[in-house]
């Protein structure tokens, strides 16, 4: 599998699975993008991964920013081969909890972020290139406490399948990857506590949490020319737990 003279687009690649996948990209010979929102988290990614990562601000949150970041990628390469929209949140709370800032931040950042992230993008990905998503286990597993994130999740796999469709002329294959519990900062910024991690990990039939190379080991198939024949697919990578689902 190689990338040899590829140009790779990861949002949110400074933490977690998105610095892992583009660690991955760039040792498989890529040039690698991240962005983030913190410009100074971003530097040290880019520097820690080395050369030739490289970094730009942008939140997919603000569409000024995703805009600014299209822009950036039309000067600075004119076109790319992979987009892998990794950013996102997760946030939990019940239906009587959530509140409309809390439904606003999950659906922006993880469904109306990505969308016209996608859009944005989409002239500067080449004929042949790869969309490759983050949703999450949530989207199918009725895992309780989760409706919004799920919703939001969910929603990425539904455009997916259609981009898969009307992207195929342009030959641009769309997929969809869903991550279970994966031990990333992204657990503590959700409130899972040390406890939880150990509960859900001797839950898990693969007896463990997944870690980021884990997600980063498909991503980086499914945006590589072996993975030429898979458009409009979606993938679970979770230790067996969809199968096995946690009472939660
Ligand atoms: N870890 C899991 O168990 C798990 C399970 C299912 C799905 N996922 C999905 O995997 C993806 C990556 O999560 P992770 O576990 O690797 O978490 P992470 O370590 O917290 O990384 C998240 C990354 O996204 C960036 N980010 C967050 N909001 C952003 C925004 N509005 N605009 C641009 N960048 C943003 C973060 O950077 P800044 O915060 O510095 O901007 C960071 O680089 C997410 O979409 C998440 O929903 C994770």
């Amino acid at each position: 599998m190689s990338f040899k003279d590829k140009i790779v687009v990861i949002t949110g690649g400074n933490s977690g699975i998105g610095y892992t996948s583009a660690a991955s990209f760039l040792e498989k010979g890529a040039k690698v993008l991240i962005t983030g929102r913190n410009p100074g988290a971003i530097q040290q990614a880019v520097y820690a991964l080395g050369h030739p990562a490289e970094g730009f601000k942008a939140d997919q949150g603000k569409l000024d920013e995703v805009r600014k970041l299209a822009d950036y990628i039309k000067g600075r390469f004119g076109a790319i081969d992979a987009l892998f929209i990794n950013a996102g949140l997760a946030e939990a709370g019940d239906i009587t909890t959530v509140d409309e800032a809390q439904y606003d931040r999950l659906m922006n950042v993880n469904f109306k972020g990505a969308f016209f992230t996608i859009q944005y993008i989409l002239p500067y990905i080449k004929d042949g290139g790869s969309i490759t998503i983050l949703s999450a286990l949530n989207a199918n597993a009725g895992m309780a406490n989760t409706s919004v994130l799920s919703a939001s999740k969910a929603a990425l796999t539904a455009m997916a399948r259609t981009l898969s469709r009307e992207l195929a002329a342009q030959r641009i294959r769309v997929n969809v990857v869903n991550p279970g519990i994966i031990d990333t900062p992204l657990l503590e910024k959700a409130g899972l506590s040390e406890a939880a991690k150990q509960v859900i990990a001797a839950q898990t039939p693969a007896g463990r949490l997944g870690e980021s190379a884990d997600i980063a080991h498909l991503v980086t198939f499914l945006a590589s020319d072996d993975a030429s024949f898979i458009t409009g697919a979606e993938y679970n990578v979770d230790g067996g737990l969809f199968v096995h689902p946690l009472i939660a």
